[in-house]
């Protein structure tokens, strides 16, 4: 087998992400764009000892779960993966990364909670701005495995208005001709916009430059035409980095945060604060996490990787005390603002590393449930440990990359704790990613 070599193949099965997989000449063959069932001529793009990635270049014999991919641009571009599938093979391959992924464990599997909206789902897009090679605007997002922009007219799981924004934005630099960025050279102002929305109709733009600049007009040019717009901010990163978004703000327009409602209370959220992406969903996820906490007006409880108190303060309605961790001292700022905007009296938060401030924590009082809600990488090793000294009763384990919440379980599973239930919750559709919520309770020993 070599490398552009093509092959006519049936596709047995799907992978943990949703790619068609094949045997040839005893290797697994990973094939992108292709389903179950489907017979299709491949090309190897990328070959290993054992196993080597194809992409599909003909179906032959059409799976009658395939659906005409709605973007135009999902061939190329790397954000969404699963457009041609319908939703139910969609789910049923998620439910099967969680169920592979843990398969070490004896559990119970709840069913995945759906989304009633897989396209204009999400609250936050960010984009590069580039000049493409005539010279004009454009902005989109990354090529597959590479950082070319591929200049996009909508991106069809964000939000309608958030798309619209971003076309006058393109719109003015264009016309009055602001330098845009460059980054094989590093030179040039305009580099990014981020938009962020909630469900109560409120907009943040964030216009992302390499050096301060006057955008009056921009500004007027965009609340004039979108009065849902409520703030505005400048971030500017001069840095050839991966890293969008700097610590230098300076608020352009209106308020420094917008106003998001998650179960009945309101939240503050900056720029530089973690939000879930799918409002609707959240909900249901944050629900789901209550429900298997089974709280008890008389417990005390955790909630560490806390954001903007999102769950905290939900997590506080039913509870004695609760404490959110979280290292963003914006976000921490947010939270204790959505403790005072909610009239809420038994939350405090506490910004450091869950790493260390547990430590303090865990001489303080006794906990009867935690909650964690790492970033992909998952938990600190000595984060757990304390966790497991602590003896908490019950963890409510939220995760967004099944794999390091697998790697971080088995290490509690062999100091005392069991995985009782695992509920995947599709926050992020016509994508590969599956977010998945835990329960854990510690054996009676
Ligand atoms: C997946 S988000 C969850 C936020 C929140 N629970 C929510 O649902 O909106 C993870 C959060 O952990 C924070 N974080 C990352 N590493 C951390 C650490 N070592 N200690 C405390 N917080 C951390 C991030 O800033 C982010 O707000």
């Amino acid at each position: 087998m070599g490398l552009n070599e093509t092959f006519n193949v049936k596709i047995d099965s799907y992978d943990i992400n949703g790619y068609g997989v094949c045997h040839i000449d005893k290797k697994i063959v990973f094939v992108e764009g292709a389903m179950e069932g489907e017979v299709v001529i491949i090309k190897i793009t990328d070959i290993h000892s054992k196993f080597c990635f194809a992409k599909t270049i003909k179906i032959l014999e059409k799976s009658p779960n395939r659906i005409e991919s709605l973007c135009p641009y999902s061939e190329i571009c790397g954000g969404c993966d699963l457009l041609h599938m319908n939703y139910e093979t969609e789910t049923k391959i998620k439910e099967n990364k969680v169920r592979q992924t843990l398969r070490k464990f004896n559990y119970i599997e709840n069913p995945i909670i759906k989304n009633d909206n897989q396209y204009g789902y999400r609250n936050k897009i960010m984009v590069p701005f580039r000049k493409d090679e005539e010279g004009d605007v454009i902005y989109g997002f990354y090529e597959k495995m590479s950082h070319n922009v591929i200049s996009m007219d909508k991106c069809i799981i964000s939000n309608d208005k958030s798309n619209e924004i971003l076309h006058y934005i393109a719109r003015y630099i264009s016309i009055f001709n602001i330098s845009v960025y460059n980054e094989e050279k590093n030179i040039g102002l305009f580099k990014e916009v981020m938009i962020r929305n909630t469900v109560l109709n409120e907009y943040m733009v964030v216009l992302i430059v390499t050096a301060d600049y006057d955008f009056t007009n921009l500004v007027k040019f965009l609340t004039d035409n979108f009065k849902e717009i409520k703030s505005i901010w400048l971030n500017i990163n001069s840095k050839l980095t991966n890293v969008v978004l700097s610590d230098s703000y300076k608020l352009l327009y209106g308020s420094e945060t917008i106003i998001e409602d998650i179960l009945g209370l309101k939240f503050n959220v900056s720029a530089a604060s973690f939000m879930q992406v799918n409002h609707d969903n959240c909900e249901k996820l944050y629900s789901e996490a209550l429900r298997l906490a089974d709280l008890k007006p008389n417990m005390n409880v955790i909630d560490a990787y806390c954001g903007m108190g999102s769950i905290t303060l939900n997590i506080a309605k039913k509870v004695n005390h609760v404490y959110g961790i979280e290292v963003v001292e914006t976000a921490i700022i947010n939270a204790n603002n959505n403790k005072i905007l909610n009239n809420i009296k038994n939350a405090d938060f506490i910004c450091g590393k869950c790493e260390d401030v547990i430590k303090d924590l865990s001489s303080k009082e006794k906990i009867d449930c935690i909650f964690f809600d790492p970033p992909r990488k998952g938990c600190e090793k000595s984060f757990l440990e304390t966790v497991i000294q602590m003896k908490i009763p019950k963890i409510v384990y939220i995760s967004c990359n099944i794999a390091t919440a697998s790697r971080d379980i088995e290490i509690l599973e062999k100091e005392g704790y069991k995985l009782e239930s695992v509920t995947p919750c599709d926050l992020f559709s016509r994508t590969s990613h599956v977010e998945t919520v835990c329960l854990l309770t510690r054996k009676q020993i």
